[in-house]
């Protein structure tokens, strides 16, 4: 655990990861006092700016909301210092190394905590910098990485390959957001503390699972990037299916991070996509109203690009506890809504005694509104004698007053902290999770099928319905459940 006598350098600190994410996550645990002891706080990145323009740059997503507050982003704000520099050159990680002396000051133990945010081409060249010219010998180094980590299996494990002299497993964060969002973190209490669900939690009583996630905003802006990697290697190959490893796993024996980290693999060790021709593919068009762009309409988009922005892919996992049910994991931007939700649906109840009652559904609402509820089945209230769907709904903003959620990167960059992997992807895992899409990718590369067209705004292309009754998803009819702060 880095508890003081220790430093953050954040790679990339120009960009907008850093400025939407990492910066408001470093003030998040500041405020809170979370941080280590006299934490030294650097950003780095190429573009030469002005103190004070780094300073309003990532600033800029941070919300106050109280006088003590405003006090705290002042105080945060002297701690951030700002060094611009190259990537590749060693000269440039010399600087590097004197700049954080002088910030650190005297110390016995140098504990340092390397973030990077860039661009793929530069993990290696930085990492190979850091260790020759930045490397703490008195002290941790951790150094956390922001995806993408390959584009497939091959490019993966050449990364992988390229890292390992440089860094030990237990020197790299790989870090994947969705594991630091509290529900994806309920997942493991849901499961393993209550003998209600461990007990239905398997082929027997569970008729298929879906993953899904969904944004009403498209690719504006971001179609260079999004092009090369689809909403396949975008969403797909790790937020989701880090969900469905931690909603297949066994049950570690501990949360230690290999216990658990164990137990993941042996599902994606298991996990295989089912047949590529069900596999539903999508792309954006304008909205409607002709008031939102098409995915193409974007200047950065090669043309006639046919880069899904929306895929429904099944998937199964060939064990003892799964054989059979489908995991459909659907993802897409420029949706209706934006929304992140598990649903679980339960197979029919086998009494016989009812002929209109709906199946249960246990839905795990990752966002927004975190939420937990069931769909049972109670009786009408009142003289009449027929059933009624209704909802055993715990919504956390009900539920527990004045609650407070923190974001994904404070939960993350805490544990980076306190040295716990739990939540950051070994590399097994990654390897597995790209091996189970490699199929997909090269049939995406090679075929190149063309995707479905959608408006933007709508619930996706219109195949989606028959995909989901294919793979047994028995729909209810327009879901009666109201949100209480979305309605
Ligand atoms: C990122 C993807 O990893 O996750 C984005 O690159 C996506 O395309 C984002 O919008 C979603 O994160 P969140 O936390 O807003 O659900």
């Amino acid at each position: 655990c880095i508890k003081d006598n220790a430093s953050i350098t954040v790679f990339g600190a120009s960009g907008d990861l850093a400025k939407k994410k990492t910066f408001p996550a470093l003030f998040g645990l500041f405020r809170d006092d979370l941080l280590p002891k006299n934490l030294v706080i650097l950003g780095y990145a190429r573009s030469k700016l002005e103190h004070d323009d780094f300073l309003k740059r990532i600033t800029q997503y941070i919300t106050v909301n109280s006088e003590d507050d405003k006090q705290k982003l002042e105080a945060f704000k002297q701690k951030c210092n700002y060094l611009s520099g190259a990537y590749d050159q060693p000269e440039a990680f010399e600087t590097l190394e004197k700049r954080l002396r002088e910030l650190e000051g005297e110390r016995d133990v140098r504990n340092r905590m390397y973030y990077l945010a860039l661009p793929p081409d530069v993990f290696v060249p930085v990492v190979t910098n850091l260790k020759k010219k930045c490397y703490p010998e008195n002290g941790i180094m951790r150094v956390i990485m922001e995806k993408p980590f390959g584009h497939d299996l091959k490019s993966a494990k050449e990364l992988q390959a390229q890292l390992d002299p440089l860094l030990t497993e237990e020197e790299l964060y790989r870090i994947d957001h969705y594991l630091g969002k509290e529900m994806v973190k309920n997942i493991s209490f849901l499961r393993f503390a209550n003998p209600v669900l461990a007990h239905i939690w398997n082929k027997n009583s569970i008729a298929n699972v879906q993953v899904t996630f969904k944004e009403s905003i498209g690719t504006e802006g971001r179609g260079g990037y999004f092009d090369s990697s689809t909403i396949i290697r975008d969403v797909i190959q790790n937020h989701l299916i880090q969900v469905v490893t931690l909603l297949a796993m066994e049950i570690p024996s501990s949360f230690n991070s290999e216990d658990v980290r164990d137990e993941k693999v042996k599902v994606l060790k298991r996990m295989r996509v089912g047949d590529i021709k069900d596999i539903v593919l999508g792309q954006f068009t304008k909205s409607e109203d002709g008031s939102k762009p098409g995915y193409l309409d974007d200047k950065t988009v090669p043309e006639g690009s046919r880069c899904p922005t929306f895929a429904a892919i099944p998937f199964f996992i060939d064990n003892e506890r799964w054989k059979g049910v489908p995991f459909l994991l659907k993802a897409g931007k420029a949706l209706n809504q934006s929304k992140v939700e598990i649903r679980i649906q339960l197979k029919d109840s086998a009494a016989g005694l009812f002929d209109d009652i709906y199946r249960n559904e246990l839905v795990i609402r990752i966002q927004p509104d975190e939420a937990v509820y069931m769909k049972v089945n109670v009786k009408y209230p009142g003289l009449r004698t027929e059933p009624i769907l209704t909802e055993l709904d715990l919504t956390y903003s009900r539920r527990f007053e004045n609650m407070k959620i923190n974001e994904a990167y404070e939960a993350l960059l805490l544990a980076a902290f306190r040295g716990d992997q739990s939540n950051f992807v070994r590399s097994d895992e990654l390897e597995y999770a790209w091996g189970i899409l490699d199929p997909v990718l090269s049939w995406l590369d090679n075929d190149r099928p063309e995707p479905l067209p959608y408006t933007y705004g709508s619930r996706g292309p219109a195949a989606l319905d028959e995909f989901m009754q294919k793979f047994g998803f028995v729909h209810h009819g327009p879901d009666s459940y109201q949100y209480p702060t979305t309605r």
